[in-house]
């Protein structure tokens, strides 16, 4: 069997490993300093935050709880439409807690406009949320990030939990697929 190296199926590297987490370590301290003295919860959405997840709940010193949600958009082909079904919920009851929702990537903002009016409905005392990227000129509804990581350009990404066909996310870096994985 040939093994193939993932990583030639990138056409250019955006983002490296010590490049996101020199941005991760940024946002942590922001994060830090925002909840001292607080127990916050991170809701990760899977499967694309994992990696941003640990990654940024092992670069704070807050004391933290860790749940996931699963979420899946209802809509035509690859287009989000903001209609949003919930595949797996949080086991954590939300009333009064402060809650960070830890995301890969907004492109639309429709998944994450409905998430987090979906928390604020349960109860929590507030609702923020941490994205590591940004699509702004895809951007449909304007969500709050109060913790951006990169804006990036209209093209599709993968890599650090970002996946094409499920694969890829275990890359380290984040970048642009080649032409080539997509047949021809
Ligand atoms: P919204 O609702 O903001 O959807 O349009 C955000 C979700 O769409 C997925 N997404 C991507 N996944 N590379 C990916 O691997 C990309 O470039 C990309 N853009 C959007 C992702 O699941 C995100 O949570
Ligand atoms: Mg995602």
């Amino acid at each position: 069997m040939q093994l193939t190296d993932i990583a030639d199926d990138l056409d250019s590297t955006l983002y490296t490993e010590k490049q996101i987490h020199d941005k991760i370590a940024e946002l942590a301290a922001r994060i830090d300093a925002d909840y001292a003295g607080e127990t916050l919860l991170l809701v990760g959405v899977l499967k694309g935050a994992v990696m941003v997840m640990a990654d940024l709940a092992r670069a704070l010193t807050l004391p933290i709880e860790m749940d996931w949600m699963a979420v899946s958009s209802y809509g035509s082909g690859t287009q989000s439409s903001g209609v949003v079904r919930i595949l797996k919920d949080l086991d954590t009851d939300l009333t009064g807690r402060k809650v960070l929702i830890v995301e890969d990537i907004i492109d639309s903002g429709l998944t994450l406009s409905w998430l987090r009016a979906n928390l604020e409905s349960r109860g929590a005392a507030s609702v923020e949320i941490c994205a590591l990227l940004r699509k702004p000129k895809a951007a449909k509804v304007d969500v709050d990030v109060r913790y951006a990581g990169f804006e990036i350009a209209n093209e599709f990404v993968i890599g650090y939990g970002l996946d094409y066909g499920e694969k890829y996310r275990n890359l380290r870096g984040i970048g642009v697929l080649a032409p080539h994985v997509y047949g021809d």
